[in-house]
């Protein structure tokens, strides 16, 4: 089991920041904002997932999930809070997010549905940002001449996923749910996500006026694909994912642990649950 520590960022969000705010960056801008436009819906379609599965469990096994579920909706719902208040200058600066309501009407089909599924989708959603974090915390030059304040907050989030990246996973495991499941859930929140991440980026960026510019897609082309390019780093890790042996605790780094350890002062800790 996991201890996760919850922790209260020490960054005002609530002054302005540049609409290309990611070095200046129209493309990284758009695509880092599209992300953060989903995060309030589906952290609270994650924490609901784990609370529901908790209660699904027998006594004796919820007494062994319990603090870590716990630790893992606390920070959660702290990402929530502090990227609506991003996302609230988003607004302000006339972006529009269409991701929300779409996510919205796809978790509503899944009302009434068995926990696991609920499950599967996270434990899938939770890979994806596990590699996502990782990546960035590999890489945290992309996110260069951006003010420190965002800067910390991206690579704060992504520590906190490295850290609570399993589970989802365990919870789904432990009732029992089944390999086959895992890999279809997989299969369709691939699709989903890269198609919604996909539109978005590119609404972004229409309404700020640089989808039609070069530079913005050479730009994606090098940020995407090139020797440190998000695609490119995740592609492999992805498909372990399918593996039936497969487990999230196998992609293990100091990274989350470094960065969480260097950057004390930039956060208070709210209790180790
Ligand atoms: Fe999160
Ligand atoms: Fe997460």
């Amino acid at each position: 089991m996991t201890d996760l520590v919850v922790r209260r960022l020490l960054i005002n969000l609530e002054a302005p920041f540049a609409r290309h705010w990611c070095g200046g960056d129209a493309f990284r801008s758009a695509f880092f904002n599209a992300l953060s436009m989903s995060f309030p819906v589906g952290e609270q379609f994650f924490i609901d997932s784990v609370r529901n599965g908790l209660k699904e469990l027998p006594p004796d096994q919820q007494e062994r999930f319990a603090k870590e579920v716990q630790g893992f909706i606390g920070q959660e719902a702290t990402h929530r809070r502090i990227h609506a208040l991003f996302n609230a200058q988003l607004e302000k600066q006339g972006l529009v997010n269409a991701w929300e309501g779409r996510a919205l009407k796809a978790q509503k089909l899944l009302d009434g549905e068995d926990v696991r599924h609920w499950l599967a989708i996270t434990a899938a959603n939770e890979h994806f940002t596990a590699i996502f974090a990782e990546w960035l915390l590999s890489h945290p030059e992309w996110l260069a001449g951006s003010e420190p304040r965002l800067q910390t907050m991206w690579l704060w989030h992504s520590a906190e996923e490295s850290e609570h990246k399993s589970t989802a996973f365990d919870l789904y495991q432990a009732l029992g749910g089944n390999h086959q499941w895992r890999l279809t859930w997989m299969r369709r929140i691939t699709i989903v996500f890269l198609g919604d991440a996909l539109r978005q980026t590119v609404l972004n960026l229409k309404r700020d006026g640089s989808l039609w510019k070069a530079k913005t897609w050479t730009s994606a082309a090098g940020f995407l694909l090139g020797k440190r390019g998000l695609l490119r780093f995740s592609y492999g890790r992805w498909r372990e994912y399918k593996r039936r042996d497969f487990h999230p605790s196998q992609h293990e780094s100091r990274l989350s642990a470094d960065w969480l350890a260097q950057n004390a002062q930039q956060y208070s800790v709210l209790g180790s649950r």
